[in-house]
């Protein structure tokens, strides 16, 4: 199998990208910009914008420039539900990305705020895919809109992360398709919005929209179930968060539904399923493949 090194040179390049959209840090609530800043920075994979970028060269040879704001855009909404993620509410986590969590270093009310500042902020920045008079665009620009405010909010990610939470506290009752509705909401449906979104904007049609919302669907889960591999599995130095969270909370995991092995299993052939339907569209994204594959196995 293809290992892609997830440390490399294309992170630095959407780093960049995402760099331009973040806000200075000045006038009274220099704190709030500071610690939207500071949970921004590199040290995460930013597998959302470039799983966009890349469905958007699988559908389209143009210059991929439109898709940058987009791309700032899901990082940020990303960044601010792991801001959230980790308050002591919720996951109650001292490390991401290697560095103290938000709220530890600046403060409970300051990293709700970030939060909240990072999802209002990825829209004024989403937004700006319709600052253009090409009409074909516009039109793209208000569909990729659409699907990213639907994945985001109470139907898709966040309604994920409320089921997480009410599984937690017992809730609900565990099985299968609980545990489906979590991955598939909590991360896949953000997943799905940077795929979609990437092949929207590149003028892919309803239909193979479709088949991009079920690959990434995949994808998705199988990176939350690694995700639930790696916090039994994984090491704090690779991951850059602690492990042992998930057992600590009492979480409805793939490792407790299914044990190591078979969830394992499991991550491979979601993954494999996923790019069946990447390789049967009309052009060929070899990274993207490759990207999806060094996925399986990731350490981090
Ligand atoms: C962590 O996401 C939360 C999940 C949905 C599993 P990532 O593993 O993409 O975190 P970063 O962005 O690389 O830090
Ligand atoms: C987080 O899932 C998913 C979202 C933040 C939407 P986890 O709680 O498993 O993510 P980590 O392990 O803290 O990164
Ligand atoms: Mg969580
Ligand atoms: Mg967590
Ligand atoms: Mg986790």
């Amino acid at each position: 199998m293809i290992k892609l090194n997830l440390n490399e040179e294309w992170i630095k390049r959407i780093d960049e990208i995402i760099a331009a959209f973040l806000p200075e840090e000045e006038g009274f609530p220099k704190p709030l910009y500071e610690a939207m800043n500071y949970s921004m920075k590199t040290g995460g994979k930013r597998i959302r914008p470039i799983l966009l970028q890349e469905t958007f060269k699988l559908f389209s040879a143009e210059n991929d420039e439109v898709c940058h704001a987009m791309m700032a855009a899901i990082e940020m909404i990303h960044t601010y539900s792991l801001v959230h993620d980790d308050l002591p509410a919720m996951d109650n986590d001292e490390y991401r990305r290697g560095q103290k969590t938000t709220h530890i270093v600046y403060g409970e009310a300051m990293a709700i705020l970030a939060g909240d500042g990072l999802l209002n902020l990825a829209y004024e920045t989403a937004i700006k895919v319709l600052n253009t008079a090409d009409t074909v665009m516009l039109t793209r620009g208000v569909k990729a809109l659409k699907i990213l405010a639907e994945k985001a909010g109470c139907k898709g990610m966040i309604g994920g992360q409320t089921a997480d939470i009410l599984a937690e506290d017992g809730l609900l009752e565990p099985s299968d398709e609980l545990l489906y509705f979590i991955h598939g909401h909590k991360t896949a449906a953000l997943i799905q919005s940077a795929m979609m979104i990437g092949g929207i904007l590149a003028g892919a049609d309803d239909e193979n929209i479709a088949k991009l919302a079920k690959a990434a669907y995949n994808i998705g889960v199988a990176f939350q179930l690694q995700d639930d591999i790696l916090d039994v599995t994984g090491n704090f130095q690779d991951l850059g968060k602690p492990i042992g969270s998930d057992a600590e909370n009492h979480k409805l995991t793939g490792v407790i539904m299914k044990g190591l092995a078979e969830a394992h299993k499991e991550v491979s052939a979601l993954s494999i399923e996923a790019i069946e339907i990447l390789n049967s569209f009309p052009r060929q994204n070899e990274f993207l493949v490759k990207l999806v594959e060094s996925l399986i196995c990731r350490k981090k």
